[in-house]
């Protein structure tokens, strides 16, 4: 039973060499390649770049990124160290330019702008040293201004997403995928067992079954830092691609951006703050800001505006394309005066109505008297509710705690989670802390559920 590791031969003659995605290659494109095409779609506006510059494509697999890229307008150059990952990216971009090589040491092309590296690909440099040698490759291609956009996987992500097992397949096999991480030695292995598909119930079908194993390392935010400045980039950011820049699923998976050293002074690592992805004018377009009367009551200097502006434009863009969707069945109450006891306990009734709204988001006027962190995490976790469809009548204790924490989580994940220490310091006595004394009768009842409920989903 052949049994091969990923990491590439170590020169530049492992152009006659296999790689053991050689064989993965038919089911990785049909099945993987999505994180380049989401990040694709991105790319143009984080980076303020337009077609048709021109992009290196590094480990660029069977071309998903090249192909969108390309579709766009873009020139690009893509070079792998897999011949049967490059053969299908041939067919799915055929307007770019492929090289097979080792992104270590293949001599590359010079004089881009722009290199992209997606998924994990730079993960797959598992030698002492190889991570800063495909750098310093990189580094050689790029214009004196040019930027190097690449994701790795961290430890975060190794411990929350790599484990398990999945399967996939092409025409004529069946993968199945193992994935074991272990933090001592920083290593991740995905083990491959691959199975000729119908019935293999022959000899020859069992001895065709295959494993083989790709391997990761997992790097400290640290060493790529380093590893960089020594390849001669001189000015990185980092991101968490699920935190702060929206990509779900994808907590754990950095994206860095790293500037040429030659352009020191002049460079900007240019992927926008991810803390305003849209403007108020969008919301109001969409149907989640709230109405007009709203808006009067509440008053223009209300900081719970202000939060719910804030929120509505820093949340990433798929829960906010969910919450588009919601948009008809949302109703914001933010009233200048208390009216807690009064809405409240209405607010399960009116919902129950033909007419009446399914999501009922009513931020209370003493979080006027709360710091702005708090009011954005107020209202964040309000909109985490409705945005995962969560139910919070009629439900008993362990299954509203377990929905509370999942709709902490997910403020964490969409870039607030800086709003919810702050929250969970200054609002001791829970999310309603901030009632006053006297209503706290009315406060306990609101303890015992939410601010808004959610009548399932339409
Ligand atoms: C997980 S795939 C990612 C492919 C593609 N970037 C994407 O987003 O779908 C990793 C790719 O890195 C390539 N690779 C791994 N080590 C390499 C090396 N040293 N030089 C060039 N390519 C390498 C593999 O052949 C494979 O195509």
């Amino acid at each position: 039973m052949p049994s091969e590791s990923l990491s590439p031969p170590d020169t530049t003659s492992q152009q006659q060499s296999e790689s053991p995605y050689d064989q993965f290659a038919a089911a990785y494109n049909r099945h993987l390649g999505d994180f380049a095409r989401r990040l694709a779609g991105r790319l143009e506006r984080w980076l303020s770049i337009e077609p048709p510059l021109r992009v290196l494509d590094v480990c660029c697999g069977t071309g998903q990124l090249a192909h969108e890229l390309t579709r766009r307008g873009f020139a690009v150059t893509g070079i792998d160290a897999s011949a049967g990952m490059l053969a299908l990216a041939r067919a799915n971009a055929p307007a770019a330019t492929f090289l097979l090589g080792d992104v270590r040491s293949a001599p590359l092309p010079t004089g881009f702008p722009l290199a992209v590296s997606t998924f994990d690909s730079l993960n797959h440099l598992v030698g002492d040293g190889d991570l800063r040698a495909a750098l310093a490759n990189v580094a050689r291609s790029l214009t004196p201004v040019g930027r190097f956009v690449f994701d790795l996987n961290l430890d975060e992500g190794y411990r929350r997403r790599w484990w398990g097992v999945w399967q996939i397949s092409d025409e004529q096999r069946d993968f199945t995928v193992r994935a074991v991480y272990c933090p001592e030695t920083r290593l991740a292995r995905n083990l491959v067992t691959a199975v000729p598909r119908g019935r293999a119930s022959s000899s020859s079908a069992f001895e065709a079954i295959e494993q083989w194993e790709f391997v990761e390392r997992c790097y400290e935010p640290q060493e790529v830092r380093d590893a960089l400045r020594q390849a001669g980039f001189a000015q990185v950011e980092q991101f968490d691609c699920q935190r702060d820049l929206g990509l779900i699923g994808e907590v754990g998976r950095a994206l860095f951006v790293a500037c040429n050293g030659a352009s020191r002074s002049r460079q900007r690592a240019a992927v926008p703050s991810p803390r305003r992805l849209r403007q108020r004018e969008q919301c109001q377009a969409d149907g989640v800001w709230p109405a007009p009367a709203t808006v009067r009551e509440a008053g223009q200097a209300s900081r719970r505006l202000r939060a719910i502006e804030d929120v509505l434009c820093r949340l990433p863009d798929e829960p906010y394309a969910v919450l588009c969707r919601r948009a008809g069945r949302l109703r914001w109450y933010v009233p200048h005066a208390s009216v807690l006891g009064q809405v409240f306990p209405g607010a399960p009734r009116a919902a129950r109505g033909d007419s009446a709204p399914a999501a009922f988001v009513y931020l209370a006027p003493e979080l006027e008297r709360q710091s702005a962190a708090v009011n954005r995490a107020v209202v964040a976790h309000e909109l985490a509710h409705v945005i995962l469809g969560h139910r919070l009548e009629d439900l008993d204790q362990p299954a509203r705690d377990s929905q509370e924490r999942a709709a902490r989580q997910a403020v964490d994940d969409w870039g607030f989670k800086g709003e919810n220490r702050v929250a969970e310091n200054e609002l001791r006595a829970g999310w309603f802390g901030c009632l006053s004394p006297a209503e706290a009768t009315s406060a306990s009842a609101a303890r015992q559920g939410p601010n808004m409920h959610v009548d399932g989903e339409a």
